[in-house]
């Protein structure tokens, strides 16, 4: 029996190669390897904290999906669809609003940060947790591969598919996070975490103007020889073999180092390109195929979903 493979992103923006690196990726070489039954799928709902403009929810989201598909995705090969139009996950965040406690949700980081930053909270943003906890439980998930900062949220869908199965009986899988060391957490221009929220991403699908801008605000450190920020990120495009050397024979010429990190991300992202300005001409095509996903991801969802209202009492 194959494993099972979730995961999902947010459609609040453009990809950076953050998280492409960090997690999109992995979607893509997890399903190619063959080894899992994968489900990705778009957090239109997890957005809606965020994009509260009907036609920017719109675009954006089917701006995801022709990411997904330009960066190799598959619809013969993994189920692709839309958290939306699954809404087993919205009444399964219901349920276990039941059993999870205030405080438990106050320890998460995403909180925690929000509150230090005294920003007004809304009910979704406390509740995101458990909405992420629900759609991967749905799914008998065994791996759910992203990057480091979604760890804990991992850790919590665990806890809650515990505190479930203690409560009414074992119900839920316990799953576990996937994240590869080496691109846990890839740095931004400015050397921080690279983050929508910090203003320091390179885009994935990027124009060389915009890779040329990108890389050119890259933070130096005047007094070494090797830009460390620098090569931070050109080592996720060249090995670094070859990179150490090539950084050692031109130690302190930041200018080229980085038009030679110019060249590289060019060069990888431009087939990622065609191939979605190709997809971009046929958007009822990426339509139906996370209709046809969601289709799929109801069949799932919807028996599990059963299971869990004869536990609880309701059926
Ligand atoms: P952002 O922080 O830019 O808003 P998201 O929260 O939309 O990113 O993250 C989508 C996926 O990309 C998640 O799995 C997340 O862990 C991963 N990710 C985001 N930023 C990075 C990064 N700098 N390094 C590695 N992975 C990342
Ligand atoms: N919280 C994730 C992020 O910010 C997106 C997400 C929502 C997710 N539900 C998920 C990721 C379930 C993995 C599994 O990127």
């Amino acid at each position: 029996m194959k494993k099972t493979l979730l995961s999902g992103v947010k459609p609040t923006g453009r990809p950076h190669i953050g998280n492409y690196f960090g997690a999109m990726k992995q979607f893509v070489d997890l399903q190619n390897g063959g080894d899992y039954t994968c489900h990705l799928f778009i957090a239109d709902y997890h957005a809606l904290n965020l994009i509260q403009d009907k036609n920017e929810l719109e675009r954006l989201t089917l701006d995801l999906a022709l990411d997904y598909l330009a960066i190799g995705l598959n619809p013969a090969k993994s189920v692709l669809f839309k958290q939306s139009d699954v809404s087993a996950h919205t009444e399964l965040c219901w349920i276990f609003d039941t059993i999870v406690t205030m405080p438990y949700l106050m320890r998460a980081h995403a909180y925690k940060d929000a509150e230090a930053k005294n920003k007004e909270i809304n009910v979704g943003t406390f509740n995101y947790p458990v909405l992420m906890a629900a759609d991967i439980l749905l799914y008998g998930t065994d791996v759910v591969p992203v990057g480091q900062d979604q760890k804990q949220h991992v850790e919590y869908a665990r806890n809650i598919a515990e505190k479930f199965n203690n409560t009414f009986g074992e119900t839920f899988k316990l799953p576990d996070a996937l994240i590869l060391e080496y691109v846990a957490t890839v740095p931004g221009t400015d050397g921080r975490k690279m983050s929508k929220s910090y203003g320091n991403t390179i885009p994935l699908f990027a124009t060389r103007e915009e890779i040329t801008r990108a890389v050119m605000s890259i933070v130096t450190d005047s007094s070494a020889g090797i830009p460390e920020n620098v090569y931070a990120i050109h080592k996720l495009f060249r090995t670094e073999t070859s990179l150490k050397k090539f950084y050692e024979e031109n130690s302190g010429k930041y200018k080229k180092l980085k038009e030679a990190l110019i060249d590289d991300i060019d060069a990888y992202v431009k087939p990622l390109m065609e191939r979605r300005a190709e997809l971009a001409k046929n958007e009822n095509t990426v339509a139906e195929i996370l209709k046809q996903g969601s289709i799929m991801a109801n069949e799932i969802a919807s028996k599990k979903l059963l299971e869990v209202k004869e536990k609880i009492g309701v059926i």
